[in-house]
């Protein structure tokens, strides 16, 4: 017996000597033990961020917590504000547990606050898009069964458009002023401020366990309306360890922009934070000029990044000091391959850690080693706890293909397949409030066997033969156009290797009598510089194949992005090519003249198919 150990030992031992991320994988799997040592033992006797929060309040009261603007927040300071928060909540808005609450707020301390106290009335918090209006805030809202809205101060007006509708809903309203001029919209602030700062029984919350929605996130998805992702204490756990995935520990300084509203902001970002008692820097939102400062003032080491903040950052002018700052670790996802070696070279060895995930998804990967371009890393450990597989895709059909007997097919490594997560007890997909048919949508059945039940991603990826994963296309980002895949990403990177093209969001727009969608580019073009149409054809002519040249070319000063910093493709795409309805620059490609100014004769002619495409 002892002889087979050895020599199992041994054997993996060799394998692994021969593997140059030895180190780092060793890391990887002595941490994932760790956190799943721990996160057995949460799940035995249960305990939930809040208390981790108030574990890190009685270990350094003293510490600062938050830095927002000029001002700073201690552990204990946190603590008590929260405290008169909850306790205001509690007797004027009489929320209890179980009930949901839904926020609507900018980037501010009283995010948290508000968070916190939710949390300690073992409440459900519904963290709402502070950019949405009218229609969609009322969907966001209704679809979560909130009794209580609470309102940033400077998000008043966008809520007293909705306000009949909310009155009618019985919903009570609660803006963060001191008083209110608005019928049905109470004030808090001047509330809590009288309230006691002492701690709220625990017993207020005793039925929350890991299955208990913790909280809504939404999703804005590509097409309709937002969907409200259910995110339970259990998911809440698994959020809050990319941080310790990522090596951060208790005396780093996490800047965080993001928006709070979202997983990467407040799940792994704030959540993290507080799991490891970090100070954080809060800022309203995402600023290029004051980011580096900003790090520099408050000796801030870990920061976040999302799509494409970090070209933002690259895309500066060059100054002396770009690489004096205390920055050690980035992690983010959507940093394209050729941003990721600039902005090291530009901004000095910083470790930048790669994740790949979404709100609701049951699977995810992060590039613990730092291999340029891809988003993870297989392991061995992961898959044993995390089962996953990359299945091969119809993207004509779009579907995923099936065998004889109906079953999917594994891609080969290297081939680009599609990510499925198993669900099951320990992976599980929790779906979105209310909304049984997207839930449904997401759940890919007999994959493998007849009964099993997929997650469905919706994202397309490969994994090498070292094990890195890499990215390369979300469904929905491919095309159509002549019967050939146009993959939008790859085509975008080919356009800002044009000098004075900045940024380029390309999408398909439908032709009246064409199947499938023909490619159309937006750019952003570079501060003083002209488009130059034959120097662009070149290009495109040069590098892509004809199907997958932007036919439209739209030029914008700013580019449409989400609250997250992705671009905006499907309100684009249905904007569409017509020069009489689009007011910005657009252009068309002439074969034989290359981009030329769109007019209204070209657009009638390719309507009527006079003009062949
Ligand atoms: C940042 O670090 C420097 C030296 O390491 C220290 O002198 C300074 O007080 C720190 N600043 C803050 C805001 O912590």
């Amino acid at each position: 017996m002892i002889a087979y150990i050895l020599f199992t030992v041994l054997a993996i031992l060799l394998v692994y000597l021969r593997n140059p991320y030895f180190m780092s994988d060793l890391n990887y799997a002595v941490t994932a033990i760790r956190i799943g040592v721990r996160l057995s033992k949460i799940k035995k006797s249960f305990s939930s961020i809040l208390d981790s929060f108030l574990e890190k309040v009685a270990k350094h009261p003293q510490k600062t917590f938050l830095i927002f603007e000029e001002s700073s927040y201690t552990y204990s300071q946190a603590d008590k504000e929260s405290n008169k928060i909850a306790r205001a909540l509690q007797t004027h808005g009489r929320l209890k547990e179980g009930d949901t609450a839904a926020l609507f707020m900018g980037n501010e301390p009283h995010f948290v606050w508000v968070w916190l106290a939710l949390a300690k009335l073992g409440c459900v918090a519904a963290l709402l898009n502070y950019n949405i209006r009218s229609r969609s805030l009322l969907h966001c809202f209704s679809c979560c069964d909130a009794k209580v809205l609470i309102v940033g101060a400077d998000l008043r007006d966008a809520v007293k458009e909705i306000l009949p509708a909310l009155r009618e809903q019985g919903t009570r309203v609660f803006i963060l002023s001191d008083h209110s001029d608005v019928e049905g919209m109470e004030s808090l602030s001047d509330k809590f401020e009288k309230a006691s700062d002492e701690p709220l029984p625990p017993q207020l919350r005793a039925n929350v366990d890991l299955k208990s929605p913790a909280l809504y996130i939404y999703t804005s998805g590509t097409t309709g309306l937002p969907k409200a992702a259910i995110v339970n204490q259990e998911r809440v756990w698994m959020a809050t360890t990319l941080l310790s995935f990522a090596g951060v520990h208790s005396s780093d300084v996490l800047y965080l922009y993001l928006p709070l509203y979202h997983t990467a902001g407040f799940l792994m970002g704030l959540g993290g934070a507080i799991d490891k008692g970090l100070t954080v820097v809060l800022r309203r939102k995402f600023s290029v000029s004051n980011f580096w400062n900003d790090c520099r003032k408050h000796n801030v080491t870990v920061i976040q990044y999302i799509g494409e903040i970090m070209r933002y950052l690259c895309n500066t002018p060059k100054k002396e000091n770009d690489k004096d700052h205390k920055v050690r670790l980035a992690l983010g996802n959507g940093i394209r391959p050729d941003t990721w070696a600039d902005f090291l070279e530009r901004f000095g060895n910083i470790r930048i850690c790669e994740c790949y995930g979404a709100t609701e998804s049951n699977i995810g990967f992060v590039n613990y080693v730092g291999k340029i371009g891809a988003i993870g890393r297989e392991h061995f450990l992961y898959k044993m706890s995390c089962p996953y597989a990359f299945i091969r895709y119809d993207t004509e059909k779009e579907e995923p293909v099936r065998d004889s007997k109906g079953f999917c097919i594994e891609v080969p490594k290297g081939e680009t397949g599609l990510l499925v997560g198993k669900i099951g007890n320990r992976n599980p997909f929790s779906g979105y409030a209310k909304n049984k048919q997207q839930t449904e949508k997401k759940k890919l059945k007999d994959v493998f066997v007849q009964g099993d039940l997929y997650f469905n991603t919706g994202d397309l990826l490969r994994v090498d033969k070292e094990g890195f994963v890499y990215f390369q296309d979300r469904i929905g980002d491919t095309f159509r156009w002549k019967g050939e895949n146009v993959a939008t990403t790859e085509v975008a990177d080919h356009l800002l290797t044009v000098d004075f093209v900045e940024e380029a969001n390309v999408y398909g727009v439908k032709v009246p009598g064409h199947e499938g969608r023909i490619g159309m580019a937006v750019l952003k073009l570079r501060e003083n510089m002209e488009f130059d149409g034959k120097a662009i054809h070149q290009h495109v002519k040069n590098y892509l194949p004809s199907y997958a040249r932007p036919r439209f070319i739209r030029i914008q000063d700013v580019m449409a992005l989400t609250g997250t910093y992705k671009q905006l493709k499907v309100k684009l795409a249905e904007e569409g090519f017509n020069p009489a309805i689009i007011t910005d620059p657009l252009f068309f490609l002439d074969d034989s003249k290359g981009y030329v100014p769109m007019t209204q004769e070209i657009f009638t002619a390719i309507t009527e198919g006079t003009l062949k495409l």
